[in-house]
């Protein structure tokens, strides 16, 4: 069984457009000693450029810090060690994040932006050992699902049917050699778009509280860990 894990619609991205001649985000680049399109969108530091341009889905965006967060929970358990799960992030502006096996990111939220800064500009991190670590590309969530291929897509959203996951995982991995791909949205409020919510053949929620990504992401990886286990035979 192999499972993949999309964060989807996630709050990361570089410095839009629309913004890249914005008074704040320029001053913020030369605070930074960097260009504007060096920048990662962060709304600790451009809400009022944001707001001011009227940036469209700005509720959904600038939270680099939610997919450190989720990264930090999935790359250093056992699932993600014994690569039985594979990661991508899906940006809000349609590009995807390709996680390269035993990947580690730097605890420090500095460290990792300057690690995504450099990854947004040069497109590919190389290790010394010439292994792939991170590669974006311009992709949708749809293009990513038909590269994946997946028997089943499972999306996670306080709008979906209420079970407890470990029934959902119970009830919808059916094929011990079935690939599953789950989808936890990657941004701070507001819901998936109907672009995305179109790719997920089945949307549950798994609390009556609208939970952080990274608690869903903890919660599932911890249920998968314990179904591989229990799995029986055939
Ligand atoms: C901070 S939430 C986004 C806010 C959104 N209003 C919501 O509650 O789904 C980030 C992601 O966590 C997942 N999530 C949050 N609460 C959930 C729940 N109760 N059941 C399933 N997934 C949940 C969803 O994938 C969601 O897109």
């Amino acid at each position: 069984m192999k499972f993949s894990l999309v964060i989807a619609e996630a709050a990361i991205e570089s410095i839009p457009e629309i913004l890249q001649h914005n008074k704040i985000v320029k001053e913020h680049a030369v605070r930074l000693n960097k260009s504007v399109n060096e920048l990662i969108l962060d709304i600790n530091y451009h809400y009022f450029a944001m707001k001011k341009a009227g940036l469209k889905h700005r509720e959904k965006r600038g939270r680099p810090d939610i997919i450190h967060f989720c990264l930090l929970c999935i790359l250093s358990t056992p699932l993600f060690f014994e690569n039985q799960i594979k990661v991508y992030v899906h940006t809000i502006d349609n590009k995807v994040i390709f996680i390269g096996e035993n990947l580690r990111i730097p605890k420090s939220f500095l460290r990792f932006e300057g690690v995504m800064m450099k990854l947004f500009l040069e497109k590919k991190i190389i290790s010394n050992e010439k292994a792939c670590l991170l590669e974006i590309k311009d992709m949708t969530l749809e293009q990513l699902l038909k590269i994946i291929k997946p028997d089943e897509i499972i999306g996670f959203s306080t709008t979906g049917n209420t079970k407890r996951l470990e029934q959902i995982l119970a009830e919808n991995l059916k094929y011990k050699k079935g690939h599953y791909v789950f989808i936890v949205g990657g941004f701070q409020s507001g819901h998936f778009s109907e672009e995305s919510l179109k790719s997920m053949a089945k949307i549950f929620s798994i609390s009556r509280y609208s939970l952080e990504a990274h608690v869903v992401i903890s919660r599932l990886i911890y249920e998968c860990e314990k179904f591989l286990i229990h799995q029986k035979p055939n």
